[in-house]
């Protein structure tokens, strides 16, 4: 049978399930990765499933959130997860060594695998060719243990690419315009899958910068194909043996079709405050702008960062601005320095940051206020640059470095020639910062470090048939996890500790939220279209959860959100009628009857006498899960 690159890594890895669109399937996951701030909690819970070593093909630990040791607390969860790792057989990944997407590409990923991560931004690795999907910890805890990852079987929409990218123009431009076109809602339960002639124009790292920022559409995962092009990149990387053919078949066929000519592709800028808020940088002509951060896992590869150093090269920074650059990878840099790159940057007056995320949470470069700031990242939500009034928008590498020197928001094209780059045919391959897995009877011999910032996992009771409480807060729509969770240099090690960080939820939305909830001893939250879009951090779920609240009930769901709150026990609900969403105001008196799940709620306001219906999309199991008190509990009887 015809099949697209989709088709066929999910016929290989379906253990449970009917590829129907909609239906729900199980998934053998090949590969996970971590990043320190989510991995903390997500070894908490592998540790507390009893598992006595990973069971996937292979996993890997990063460190390249909470980089800053501003304190003991980030310090001892770096700690925590080398040893974590050591003991548990993981790959290891130190400070220093890059930010987790970045490096996987380089180092670790596979085309025709299946991945999650407990990152939104795992589906980079699908520019290799890699199923790679955003996940929960507790889903990667999961996974880890040997269980199969569910998700709806996708719609599988094909991104037809033709023509070649003129000068000035780059990936993030394309992955721009599919977001101009698609935006961030919308998009759950698809896949994005690029094909035709113009995907051979396209490097795996640009390929990479596309599936990366394909999460903000909020599909399932994005992905190309593994061809030519992806034996080179994986031969320049030292591990040509892990290269597979994998190309749709010439009658493959898609549930739609999108045709982008990469010819017509000009330079693109997402605007506050969305990544789908997408114009022409032409049309939006010159905006004085104060800063300029260049990185992120979206464009912080030797290619992008190369293009920016000729860009640079022989410039000085625009005096009203300053710029920031945060390589990818060590790999990176080490480039950077012997081709020369990176003394152009640096003459130019560029401040050259971490190889981590950094500036992308808010760390160490908040704009000022009411600043406005240009960025080659993937998100532009407010607030999430470290400062709540900052103007954030989104280009490619190349308009940031023309910004950078103009001092005003500048399409590329009006410096004149292009700079021109080609990615080596040998990167300089050293995985020093790597460390392997000890085998296991070695490592059954570790002990885990735990300083005092590691602290116990809090654990949930059953839920009951009816569940009553306050409406505890009100919000529209796109609410993203950042919204609920806020992330930052202040809040980022707390990530281990749950009393202390759920004292934040909410808080730049209404900052008595935690007060509220402690003395209505929880109730529910409600919301709008898109609810829980961004980030994957669980602690979105698990800190409301600390904080009693029992049910979401929303317009709609974004996917990895809603996955989170299943598997801490919050029941995700979704208005049969949107308009009722006017019928509950916050502090209200609610009731709301769950039975066991399997079917459409009802939702009494006894404020008012309202009475609403309430829809879901839960499985049988998702039920199970949620009326047991969560995914941990559940799984625990399951070994
Ligand atoms: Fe890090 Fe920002 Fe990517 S936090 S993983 S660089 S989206």
């Amino acid at each position: 049978m015809a099949g697209t690159i989709t088709e066929k890594i999910l016929s290989r890895h379906i253990v449970e399930g009917e590829a129907v669109a909609g239906q729900e399937v199980a998934l053998k996951i090949d590969n996970t990765l971590t990043q320190d701030a989510t991995g903390t909690m997500a070894y908490l819970q592998f540790e507390a499933i009893g598992i006595d070593r990973v069971k996937t093909q292979f996993s890997v630990s990063f460190v390249d959130h909470n980089t800053l040791q501003t304190d003991f607390r980030n310090a001892d969860d770096h700690l925590y997860l080398q040893s974590v790792a050591k003991r548990y057989g993981l790959y290891f990944s130190r400070p220093g060594n890059g930010i987790c997407h970045q490096v996987f590409l380089e180092r670790f990923a596979r085309p025709g695998n299946t991945l999650i991560g407990s990152d939104s931004h795992t589906p980079t690795a699908g520019g290799i060719g890699c199923f790679a999907m955003g996940a929960g910890g507790l889903d990667v805890a999961c996974a880890m243990a040997g269980a199969p990852f569910r998700i709806k079987y996708p719609k599988i929409v094909g991104i037809k690419l033709t023509g070649r990218l003129n000068d000035w123009v780059s990936a993030k431009d394309v992955i721009l315009e599919v977001l101009r076109r698609v935006d961030v809602k919308g998009n759950v339960g698809k896949v994005f899958e690029y094909f035709g002639e113009g995907v051979k124009t396209l490097s795996v790292p640009d390929r990479a910068t596309i599936t990366n920022m394909g999460t903000e559409t909020g599909c399932t995962t994005s992905i190309f194909p593994s061809d030519e092009i992806t034996r080179e990149f994986l031969k320049a990387q030292g591990r040509e043996e892990d290269w597979q053919l994998l190309v749709p078949d010439e009658d493959a066929t898609y549930d739609e079709v999108i045709e982008i000519n990469l010819s017509e592709i000009e330079p693109m800028v997402a605007l506050p405050h969305s990544p789908g808020n997408v114009r022409r940088v032409r049309e939006v002509g010159p905006i004085k702008v104060d800063q300029v951060a260049i990185g992120s896992c979206t464009n912080s590869s030797l290619r992008d960062l190369m293009m920016v150093a000729a860009i640079l090269d022989g410039k000085t920074v625009a005096e009203n601005l300053h710029l920031t650059i945060s390589p990818g990878s060590r790999q990176v840099v080490e480039h950077l320095i012997a081709d020369g790159g990176y003394a152009s940057i640096v003459r130019a007056g560029a401040r050259i940051m971490e190889n981590a995320c950094g500036a992308c949470i808010g760390m160490g470069c908040a704009p000022r206020s009411e600043g406005v700031s240009v960025r080659t990242f993937n998100r532009n939500f407010e607030g999430r640059s470290g400062t709540k009034d900052a103007k954030v928008y989104l280009v490619s590498p190349e308009t940031a470095a023309a910004t950078a020197i103009t001092g005003y928001l500048t399409d590329p094209r009006e410096l004149g020639e292009a700079p021109k780059f080609e990615l080596p045919k040998k990167f300089f391959v050293n995985d020093n910062m790597i460390i392997k897995p000890l085998p296991e009877e070695e490592a059954k011999k570790v002990e885990i470090v735990r300083g005092p910032n590691i602290r116990p996992l809090p654990s949930f009771e059953p839920l009951g048939d009816k569940l009553e409480g306050k409406a505890l807060i009100k919000v529209g729509d796109n609410i993203t996890t950042d919204h609920i969770m806020p992330a930052g240099a202040k809040i980022l090690p707390l990530r281990s500790n749950i009393p202390e960080i759920s004292k934040h939820v909410f808080e730049a939305v209404d900052p008595s939220f935690y007060e509220k909830a402690r003395s209505y001893g929880g109730g529910f939250i409600i919301g709008g279209e898109n609810y829980g879009q961004g980030s994957s951090r669980e602690h979105a779920a698990l800190a409301p959860k600390y904080l009693g609240v029992k049910a979401v009930v929303v317009k709609s769901f974004a996917r990895i959100h809603l996955a989170n709150l299943i598997n801490f026990g919050i029941v995700p609900l979704t208005f049969k009628n949107p308009e009722d969403y006017d019928r509950i105001s916050e502090g209200d008196d609610l009731e709301i009857a769950i039975g066991d799940l399997l079917g459409p709620c009802k939702l009494t306001n006894k404020t008012t006498g309202a009475v609403i219906e309430l829809e879901h999309t839960l499985s049988k199991l998702d039920a199970e899960i949620l009326k047991t008190g969560g995914k941990l509990p559940w799984i625990k009887k399951q070994f």
